[in-house]
């Protein structure tokens, strides 16, 4: 199987993604306030090896650098996240203009080598402030972000076309307000629950902002969706994949495609459900240009907990290599939800790569990717309109709670100088983007 360009559409954009915290460092630099990820990695515990995003790739000195890179690869589209606390240090009042400056130019050195940008709007960097007062378990963190949200577009309108309010939101409140394993690190379903009903009214307002502030912007959000499969035909392993289908994805996808939550889950999480106030589900439920999908694996659920199939090859991170389930999921998007246009934000795999010389080999890599664009290639086959994929990751990158120890770059970073080495991923990246024989 060899998966060329012809196997998409003709205007089918391909490029790489990374976000902010992951790869900027510079935490302090040019006026950015601490960021919530920022005191998380402080705390004893929260992060594997023991580290921080205080240099991470040194992205922010190094970006022209990036580019080039990015350029190399022959990439149409760079996605990338602006961190909310370099713009308002506080998350409220005035913009910090040196924070802007930054993404002004590097937004034009995209421009000027032909990428076109991608933003998000919060890839999970929220100002320490914020946290203070409650952070997204507060209403007005969803007051404050649209208000961001209008700063940004402001600015960087005339040039960026395309934004994402948020990345991920199950992360943002789920994994980081009930799970713990994300910043702010809480245990409190009733506060996590309040969270993504918070990050999603902040994510209409800003649609809202947007599209007053903009003309021709096309605005959409972000959603890391797993596809759920039962362990048997049992109806209770049946009945526990469509619960986690209904915690996972419906939660995130039914207010914004359907203007209502799922009322079986609703009713399961009893007296934690979110205050929703008048108005909310049809902001939430604002029209939209694109749904971003991130893309790793599927999840598969007996009554007795998830499975994990023995027969299957699995990644660095424990996860279960799966491109059926990227193709059964754009399809399911376009019957069930009739979805606008999607991209796929974010697929990728971690691997321990190994520096040899100048060389990474990581072919398992390949293979994760040739696999998942041909199951992309598949559903537009089937008729869905997908219009894009992002590589995650460009670099490899500071990995949340996994620190450093998990490499998706398809550039290998040697933290200890800041040297980039393309894996062999990225030459065969190059390869299928330029049309050009492999290794160049
Ligand atoms: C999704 C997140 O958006 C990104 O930040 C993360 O690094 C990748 N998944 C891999 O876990």
């Amino acid at each position: 199987m060899t998966i060329t360009r012809k196997d998409f559409p003709d205007r089918f954009v391909f490029g790489v993604a990374t976000s902010s915290f992951q790869i900027e460092g510079a935490t302090r630099e040019d006026g950015r306030g601490p960021s919530i990820w920022d005191t998380f990695c402080r705390e004893p515990g929260r992060i594997l090896d023991g580290t921080n995003g205080d240099a991470a790739c040194d992205h922010y000195h190094r970006w022209a650098e990036d580019l080039d890179l990015i350029q190399s690869l022959g990439a149409d589209a760079y996605r990338f996240s602006i961190a909310w606390p370099r713009i308002q240090p506080e998350g409220r009042g005035a913009v910090n203009p040196r924070g802007l400056d930054f993404y002004d130019r590097l937004v034009d050195g995209m421009l000027e080598r032909g990428l076109k940008p991608y933003a998000t709007l919060y890839h999970w960097d929220l100002p320490q402030t914020l946290q203070d007062a409650g952070g997204w378990a507060n209403r007005d963190t969803a007051h404050r972000f649209a208000e961001y949200a209008r700063l940004v577009a402001e600015r960087l309108g005339d040039r960026v076309t395309s934004y994402a309010t948020l990345n991920e939101p199950w992360c943002s409140s789920i994994l980081s307000y009930q799970i713990g394993e994300h910043a702010p690190g809480l245990r409190n379903r009733k506060l996590a629950l309040a969270a993504a009903h918070h990050l999603l009214v902040g994510h209409g307002e800003a649609v809202a902002a947007m599209r007053d502030a903009l003309r021709d912007a096309e605005l959409g959000i972000v959603l890391n969706l797993q596809p759920t499969y039962p362990a048997s035909e049992k109806p209770e392993d049946v009945a526990a994949a469509h619960h986690a289908d209904g915690t996972f994805n419906r939660w995130f996808l039914d207010p914004l495609f359907r203007g209502e939550y799922p009322q079986d889950i609703w009713e399961a999480y009893g007296a934690d459900v979110p205050e929703v106030q008048p108005g909310d589900l049809a902001c939430i439920a604002r029209p939209l240009d694109f749904l971003g999908v991130n893309y790793y694996s599927r999840g598969v659920n007996s009554a007795n907990g998830s499975v994990r199939p023995p027969d299957s090859a699995y990644t660095h991170m424990g996860w279960e290599v799966y491109p059926q389930g990227l193709t059964d999921l754009l399809v399911r998007l376009k019957e069930d939800y009739a979805a606008p246009p999607l991209f796929i934000t974010e697929n990728g795999a971690a691997y321990p790569d190994e520096l040899t010389g100048d060389r990474v080999h990581d072919p398992e890599r390949i293979r994760y990717f040739e696999s998942h664009l041909e199951a992309v290639a598949q559903a537009v086959r089937h008729g869905v309109d997908v219009r894009g994929y992002f590589a995650w990751s460009l670099l490899d990158n500071f990995e949340w709670a996994w620190g450093y120890s998990r490499r998706f770059g398809l550039v290998y970073v040697d933290y200890a100088s800041q040297r980039r080495v393309p894996k062999d991923s990225a030459l065969w990246y190059q390869g299928l983007l330029t049309g050009q024989p492999e290794g160049v």
